[in-house]
């Protein structure tokens, strides 16, 4: 039997994605995603949203389209939310009001149209800092940054030593340092809580930093990558915050398209979290001259701002060791090659560079100091 699968905010970068690789494994697939204007700058349904799609413009918040959409439904992947960590520290109530009034929303309605199982799209951003190691071989789960010192951007052990940072596995703590990482925990804690107590089977992926083709780019709020595309096509420097030397992990968004597929078949995923990633870390700086250079512009390097933005962690690398082992999770690829695949798709698209807005935003109310 064709299975049904709903996704929430499925028209998004990562929707599509998702959309697609559920419809290549034979689910029949329904979108619920009401096209908010800084995501889809009022261009209605994208048009790279697969055709086999069946779509309901609507708000995750409005029972009666959830309702609707959860019509004859076998699993849900719930996608729908703001994903700003910066603008997340200012608006505040809508970021509390999609990510977690609309995950409730969804519960409540699954209530009474249970499905088998529910995947919720969390973030690597409720750890807070990644873990550290000090110099002695030391771990340290609760790192926090205080106001930046002469000492640099670097987090430091409580004798004030040196920290590097090492990879997360699940098992870390949550940390929550923005109004984004707050919302994105209570997502998971409600679908990992209320799916078990309905006979459903609730998995949550804590997704690291996703690129590839389908970005919002005129969204300044996006992920880093798809500002500095943005920002690079209309011929303007990458703003690099803090020293730019901030580790992360890019994963391409197929790659995480796969991770959706296996959290939804796989048996084992049942009730888990798992960490989503490519299990190599870089830095802003190297990505800004690397996506420079993809676009064909290596003389627009980073402009280094030394300004810090509210919420935001210094760095988060990945442990995929759970997901690799439990999932048969896997990662094959040429970061170089996708950012080449990355410019050829930015160069066919128009992108409204609203970086420099954004951040005044940010300024006028002392987010970014
Ligand atoms: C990002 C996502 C978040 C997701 C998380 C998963 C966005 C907006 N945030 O958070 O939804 O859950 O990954 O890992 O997509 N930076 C600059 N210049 C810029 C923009 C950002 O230097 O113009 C820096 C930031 O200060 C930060 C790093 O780049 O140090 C990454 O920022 P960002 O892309 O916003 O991602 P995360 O905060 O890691």
């Amino acid at each position: 039997m064709q299975r049904t699968t709903l996704i929430t905010g499925g028209a998004g970068f990562i929707g599509c994605h998702v959309a697609k690789a559920l419809l290549d494994r034979g689910h029949r697939v329904r979108v619920l995603d009401s096209l908010i204007e800084q995501v889809h700058g009022g261009r209605g349904k994208p048009d790279r949203l697969d055709s086999r799609v069946e779509f309901i413009e609507g708000d995750v918040r409005d029972p009666v389209c959830v309702r609707q959409a959860l019509v004859q439904v076998d699993h849900v992947v719930h996608l729908a939310a703001e994903v700003g960590v910066g603008q997340s520290m200012y608006a505040v109530d809508r970021y509390v009001s999609v990510n977690d009034l609309g995950t409730a929303v969804l519960f409540q309605e699954l209530i009474d149209q249970p499905v088998k199982r529910v995947v919720v799209a969390s973030s690597m951003s409720i750890y807070g800092e990644g873990l550290y190691r000090d110099t002695d071989g030391a771990v340290h789960e609760a790192v926090m940054r205080g106001p930046r010192t002469d000492a640099g951007w670097d987090p430091v052990s409580e004798v004030g030593g040196k920290l590097v940072p090492v990879p997360t596995p699940e098992s870390k703590r949550p940390a929550l340092a923005s109004v984004y990482a707050i919302t994105k925990y209570v997502q998971e804690c409600l679908t990992l809580t209320l799916a078990p107590a309905y006979g459903m089977e609730g998995v949550a992926l804590r997704l690291w930093n996703a690129y590839g083709p389908g970005q919002a780019l005129s969204n300044p709020y996006t992920g880093v990558l798809a500002i500095f595309a943005s920002r690079l096509q209309n011929g303007e420097r990458p703003m690099v915050f803090e020293d730019g030397e901030q580790r992360r992990d890019f994963v391409h968004v197929e790659d995480v398209a796969r991770a959706f597929v296996l959290a939804l078949e796989h048996s084992k995923a049942a009730g888990q979290v798992y960490n989503v990633a490519s299990g190599q870390d870089r830095s802003v700086n190297e990505v800004a001259v690397a996506l420079a250079r993809a676009m064909g512009r290596p003389e627009l390097t980073p402009e280094i701002t030394g300004k810090t933005r509210s919420g935001d962690i210094r760095h988060n690398i990945a442990d995929i060791g759970k997901i690799q082992r439990e999932l048969g999770f896997s990662v094959n690829r040429d970061f170089e090659n996708d950012l080449v695949e990355l410019a050829q798709w930015v160069a066919l698209q128009q992108a409204e560079d609203r970086v420099q807005q954004a951040s005044r935003e940010l300024e006028m109310r002392g987010l970014v100091a």
